[in-house]
């Protein structure tokens, strides 16, 4: 729904997918059902199909929005979703990822997630996880703390950003840890001085990279052959293992599993990119199974 979250590329996700009726679908970040619903409005095959979010928010919303079909819909992350799935055999022709936050995660002060409004430091996409934005920032040693901001944010001044936190310790809202990272990079910027920062603690608390690399065998796994598997990703560091593994699977051997769809990173045209400005850092990338 357009209120919680606009889904990003779903022309060019169309174009690269090329759903056909009956085909089966897996959704692993359903969200609000954005491309959900393009899809199974072609497939029509609710009944072989299951939709996957963690968030707890996004899933009430799932289960209302198809309160109707027959499709599965399942709280939990989605390397255990797919564990889960693939130990019960079950196969996919069509299987998507668009990773990351949604909006809604953006737009609700209360999640934590966003260093424009004030809020507790929480950054959970399962409400219900004991590791939070809070532990990290107030619990982690410094020598962690510059380790994430340095792999997990790419932020340049990652020690002295680390040590500032340390020095600040307890902090607690989302505006502290933003001031924090102001005192680094005073002045004007293109990019908030905080995004980095942001970025890093929300990566940490999600485990957002490992439950990537993890899953990525696995949904090429759930594909049936002839199947797609496409990826969206919204940082760099998520695009390179997409990268990585698609170029692994598709290598230049004649008995390679997989074929790239697209060599090149779709990215948004300029008309998405003024209608949703979100969508800026978009990239997707498809393979097809042999
Ligand atoms: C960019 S939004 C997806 C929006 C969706 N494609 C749509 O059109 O509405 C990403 C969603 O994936 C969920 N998510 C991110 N990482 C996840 C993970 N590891 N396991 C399960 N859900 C995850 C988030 O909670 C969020 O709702």
């Amino acid at each position: 729904m357009e209120k919680y979250h606009v889904a990003v590329l779903k022309e060019e996700v169309l174009n690269l997918i090329n759903p056909q009726k009956n085909e089966s679908y897996l959704d692993l970040t359903a969200g609000y059902g954005g491309h959900a619903s393009m899809i199974m409005q072609i497939t029509k095959n609710y009944q072989s199909s299951v939709l996957v979010d963690r968030d707890p928010v996004a899933f009430k919303y799932l289960k209302q929005k198809y309160k109707n079909q027959k499709v599965q819909i399942m709280k939990l992350d989605f390397l255990s979703a797919s564990q889960q799935l693939n130990d019960q055999q079950k196969k996919f022709d069509i299987i998507l990822a668009d990773l990351g936050m949604s909006s809604q995660h953006i737009n609700d002060p209360k999640r934590g997630f966003s260093f424009l409004s004030d809020s507790n430091l929480d950054m959970r996409m399962d409400s219900n996880q004991e590791l939070n934005a809070f532990k990290v920032v107030n619990n982690y040693s410094q020598q962690s703390l510059q380790k994430i901001l340095k792999d997990y944010g790419e932020e340049p001044k990652a020690t002295l950003v680390a040590s500032l936190i340390v020095k600040n310790r307890p902090i607690h809202s989302t505006y502290e840890l933003a001031q924090i990272c102001q005192k680094v990079w005073p002045g004007y910027h293109k990019i908030h001085p905080a995004t980095k920062t942001f970025q890093a603690i929300r990566v940490e608390v999600n485990d957002e990279l490992n439950q990537l690399k993890l899953s990525l065998p696995i949904w090429f796994e759930l594909l049936n052959s002839t199947g797609r598997l496409a990826v969206i990703t919204f940082h760099s560091l998520e695009d390179r293992i997409v990268k990585r593994f698609f170029q692994e699977i598709a290598g230049p051997y004649f008995d390679s599993q997989a074929i790239l769809v697209n060599k090149k990173p779709v990215v948004v045209n300029q008309t998405e990119l003024v209608n949703n400005p979100r969508s800026r850092s978009a990239k997707l990338r498809v393979v097809f199974k042999k």
